[in-house]
């Protein structure tokens, strides 16, 4: 959902279960910039209640977390988690860009299990070729009453959200190289691990799994029968390997990873139906818990692709200083870089 009137200056905020990072970059020769970023611990569980009371706090914090970082202007863009859009992919006749939004206004309800008055439609088109009889095109829905929220949320803090993206989106354009590859990108998050296939640049598909940090402390907590605090230490300490703990922890979690890594295998599986010829050639993971011990390794056996942890700086200039504190930084900054850059890669 674009808002932009013109060229106009934002920052980008992604807006955590955990926590709010913001980052504001500038073009310096063609080249973005970082201006300044910042972050703040959020309580868990306020940013996905609807009592306005919660959004309200939600406001506060992401207002001093501004003030704080001295950020330049009061334009934002802020994105949604694949969790909270519906996304399809859509078949239509050979058309040109401007007649898809028109027909897949028509076509939508075959697709979004809400009334379309409820909704707000976005698209992105898959098939680059112009000349294909038949395109491919996703197809993205965000329910009214979700860019609702997020609008509040910003306006009550004195800002203007300027455009509403999709964090895989936003994750992809901080982490993946711009050439004609595709990548798939997976957060773990607190309560979902979110995916996006992206083809060449352009996102081919959006999932999202009901398994996420919460989860794996829990199933480990009864399995090893701790309490959660102490769950969260093994799972952050000794993660997926095997010789730790007789592999304990590795086994209690395993069955859910498995359930990502099913869900990955299949979306590629559908998306390739229909884009023969082309081929993951990775899969780059972030998000607070991809730092899970032997995470990468684990995912690239099961997949049998490399797998690597995103670096969502690899697009940005910034003074050496920074270095050390930016990169271990990476995995929590990806979507709020990526939001950044939005209009600029
Ligand atoms: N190394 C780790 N091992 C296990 N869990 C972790 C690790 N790092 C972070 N977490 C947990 O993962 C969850 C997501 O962390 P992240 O830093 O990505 O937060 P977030 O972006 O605010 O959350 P979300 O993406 O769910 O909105 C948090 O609940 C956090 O406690
Ligand atoms: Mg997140």
């Amino acid at each position: 959902m674009d808002l932009f009137i013109e060229d106009e200056h934002y920052f980008g905020v992604d807006l955590g279960n955990s926590g709010i990072r913001l980052v504001e970059l500038k073009l310096i020769h063609d080249k973005p910039t970082l201006v300044t970023y910042g972050d703040i611990e959020l309580p868990f569980g306020l940013m996905s209640s609807d009592a306005p009371a919660d959004q309200a706090r939600v406001s506060e914090v992401l207002k001093k977390l501004v003030a704080d970082a001295r950020v330049s202007t009061k334009n934002v863009v802020a994105g949604l988690p694949a969790s909270k859009v519906f996304a399809s992919v859509v078949k239509l006749p050979k058309m040109a860009d401007n007649e898809i939004a028109h027909t897949i206004r028509f076509q939508a309800d075959k697709y979004i299990p809400m009334p379309l008055d409820q909704v707000k439609l976005d698209f992105f088109r898959i098939t680059q070729d112009k000349e294909a009889e038949e395109i491919e095109v996703l197809l993205v829905a965000t329910p009214t009453s979700v860019a609702n929220k997020y609008l509040n949320i910003f306006q009550q803090a004195g800002l203007e959200l300027m455009a509403l993206d999709i964090n895989a989106i936003a994750q992809s354009r901080s982490m993946v190289p711009n050439a004609d590859i595709d990548v798939v990108v997976v957060e773990f998050a607190s309560l979902t691990t979110d995916m996006g296939l992206i083809s060449a640049g352009v996102p081919g598909l959006i999932r999202s799994v009901n398994v996420g940090a919460k989860s794996l402390i829990r199933v480990t907590s009864q399995n090893l029968g701790l309490d959660e605090a102490q769950a969260e230490q093994f799972v952050r300490k000794f993660g997926l390997t095997q010789t730790k703990l007789e592999g304990q922890v590795y086994r209690s979690m395993k069955p859910l990873l498995d359930n990502v890594v099913e869900e990955i295998k299949r979306s590629m599986e559908f998306f390739y139906q229909s884009n023969p010829g082309r081929k993951v050639e990775k899969v780059v993971i972030t998000g607070g818990p991809a730092s899970i011990p032997e995470m990468p390794v684990y995912l690239a056996n099961a997949l049998g692709l490399p797998v690597e942890m995103g670096n969502p700086w690899q697009k940005i200039s910034y003074a050496t200083e920074f270095t050390d504190r930016l990169s271990g930084m990476a995995l929590s900054y990806s979507t709020a870089v990526g939001l950044a850059l939005r209009n600029m890669v």
